[in-house]
């Protein structure tokens, strides 16, 4: 019975997912907030369905020494020119992109191994982005990739030198949030009380996330694992069950109004 009324629930918010993220796509809710940080589509494309050639896989290379070695070469070669030395988003070639090279330091942490393998192995494509496909490169290489694009954003490693880009620096992926926040509130998409509470849970799970990496392959696409997170938070008495209830909701303004994935 339990069981057949949660399923009803997850089949509810798939519907209303569903029904949110195409227009947040097309039809950006506010005026110039089409692109930039928001309103770009990643909120679709975090909650995509993985291709069955992809879903379930986990990463099968460790991060140790050599791999997150191998990573680096290879990142700083291939993907640094957009995504940034440090991971950031904010390589030189990037910079005219739209929709923007994302913030792979910080979506790598919350992104499971299967999403991050699909993206980095098919590319954009299949939603019209500028990411390039990397099948040419071997799996292990594709791994090291993703080992160390989580690395740079655990603050584990030193990014290369190459590019271009800000080092992963969590004050300005917090300042850059900050900044949303308050557009959001000016805006009156959600009140001061919710960017605040925004705020407190999206540390404590960014933090979670980065201490607890298996979460990241709990299973279930994107909407299931941050329930399990949230649900772990809570258990953990990190968060109330109130503030994972307003995040939720929160996410999901500040998503309907394109201002955030
Ligand atoms: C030409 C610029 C460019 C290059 C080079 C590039 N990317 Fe991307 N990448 C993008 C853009 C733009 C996006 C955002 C759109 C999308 O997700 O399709 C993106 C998205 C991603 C994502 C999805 C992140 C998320 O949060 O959904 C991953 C992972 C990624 N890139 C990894 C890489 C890796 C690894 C390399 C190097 C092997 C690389 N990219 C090279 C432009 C680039």
């Amino acid at each position: 019975m339990k069981k057949l009324v949660l399923l009803l629930l997850l089949l509810l918010l798939l519907v209303l997912l569903a029904a949110c993220a195409p227009q947040t796509d097309e039809t950006p809710a506010i005026p110039g907030m089409g692109m930039g940080m928001g309103g770009n589509g990643m909120m679709a494309r975090h909650h995509a369905t993985i291709p069955e050639a992809y879903a379930g896989l986990s990463n099968p290379i460790p991060a140790d020494e050599n791999s997150l070695e191998r990573g680096k070469t290879l990142y700083t070669a291939n993907c640094a020119s957009c995504h940034g030395d440090g991971g950031m988003g904010d390589g030189p070639a990037g910079a005219a992109l739209a929709p923007a090279p994302a913030p792979v330091a910080h979506s790598s942490q919350m992104m499971a191994d299967d999403y991050l393998f699909w993206r980095v192995s098919e590319g954009g494509a299949e939603f019209g982005t500028t990411m390039p496909g990397w099948k040419a490169l071997d799996e292990q290489s594709r791994w090291d990739m993703i080992n160390y694009m989580r690395a740079l954003g655990a603050g584990t490693v030193t990014p290369g030198q190459g590019m271009g880009g800000a080092a992963y620096d969590p004050e300005i992926q917090a300042a850059r949030q900050a900044e949303m926040l308050a557009d959001a509130v000016q805006q009156g998409v959600i009140s001061q009380n919710e960017a605040d509470t925004f705020r407190l849970v999206h540390d404590v799970l960014e933090k979670y996330q980065i201490e607890h990496p298996e979460i990241r392959n709990n299973g279930g696409n994107a909407t299931e694992r941050e329930t399990a997170v949230l649900a772990a938070l809570v258990e953990a008495n990190a968060i109330t069950q109130a503030q994972a209830d307003a995040f939720r909701e929160i996410h999901d303004k500040l998503g309907a109004a394109g201002l955030m994935p």
